[in-house]
């Protein structure tokens, strides 16, 4: 395994008297999709805001490509190529799919007070972003609004991939999506580790996981109890670890089967 590109030691944050995170150590290697499974509460957002600059911590180590890390802001965590996919996306659904890829960032043509957009550049790079990650776009005029939200998951990750990702955060991506969206977007995770991103994915469908992981770490209550890797953990010692354990068992015994 490469070294790691981030590297997140005995990670503590507390918000006054509640400890979300009691000590999570995490890294991330290029190319690996590590996820990040726990229920409901056990600190997987606090830890990815922590991970990407929203949050600083309370006690514990952050180490980017081997240096002490400080993030005072998103902005800090975005620039060292750390990028996050939240769930609501922060798209503009009128707009179409190319000003949304570039949000502002689109190329130029001309200087001083000749410069403007260079659409049909943006347009093009756009389409082919898109199609690389598997899908191919009506027109890049299309507005963001008639994608599907398996779709619009992928605009947002082929446009940090674009933007220079070294690490891409995706928080909850198949959550509200039916089958086949899914598996679409698990296809663009393991494109995009393909090309030697380290995937951080964030779940609480085991499954999903599993489909796509090459290490999983479990939250439980602000803790992790380490780091397995594909072939050394079951679908069922996972679901168990993210219930705490007993949790599960009895409740698979008063229903008198599998949950
Ligand atoms: N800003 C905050 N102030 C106080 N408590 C917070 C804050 N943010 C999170 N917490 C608490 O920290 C704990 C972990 O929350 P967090 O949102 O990280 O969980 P999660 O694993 O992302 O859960 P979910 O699956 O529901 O999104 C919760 O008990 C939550 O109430
Ligand atoms: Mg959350």
């Amino acid at each position: 395994m490469g070294k790691p590109i981030i590297h997140m030691e005995n990670i503590e944050k507390h918000f006054g008297n509640i400890i979300a995170l009691a000590g999570v150590s995490f890294d991330v290697v290029p190319g690996e999709c590590h996820c990040l499974l726990g229920d409901n509460g056990a600190g997987k957002s606090t830890f990815i805001k922590t991970m990407s600059g929203v949050h600083k911590p309370t006690k514990g180590s952050i180490t980017l490509d081997g240096k002490p890390m400080n993030f005072d802001s998103p902005r800090d965590a975005m620039e060292a190529g750390i990028a996050t996919v939240f769930q609501d996306l922060a798209m503009i659904p009128l707009m179409s799919v190319t000003r949304n890829f570039f949000m502002g960032r689109e190329p130029t043509k001309g200087s001083g007070p000749f410069k403007r957009l260079d659409i049909n550049t943006a347009n093009e790079i756009c389409v082919n972003s898109m199609r690389e990650m598997g899908i191919n776009l009506r027109g890049p005029d299309q507005a963001v609004g008639t994608l599907s939200g398996g779709e619009r998951q992928t605009v947002a990750i082929a446009r940090a991939v674009h933007f220079g990702a070294k690490v891409l955060i995706l928080d909850e991506p198949t959550s509200a999506l039916g089958v086949r969206q899914t598996s679409n977007v698990l296809a663009t995770i393991d494109r995009v580790r393909k090309q030697g991103v380290g995937v951080v994915f964030i779940t609480h469908n085991v499954r999903h996981s599993l489909a796509v992981g090459d290490r999983f770490t479990v939250l439980n209550r602000g803790k992790t109890l380490g780091t397995a890797a594909r072939g050394e953990i079951t679908a069922e010692e996972l679901q168990d670890l993210m219930a705490g354990g007993q949790e599960l068992a009895s409740l698979e015994g008063s229903l008198g089967g599998t949950v």
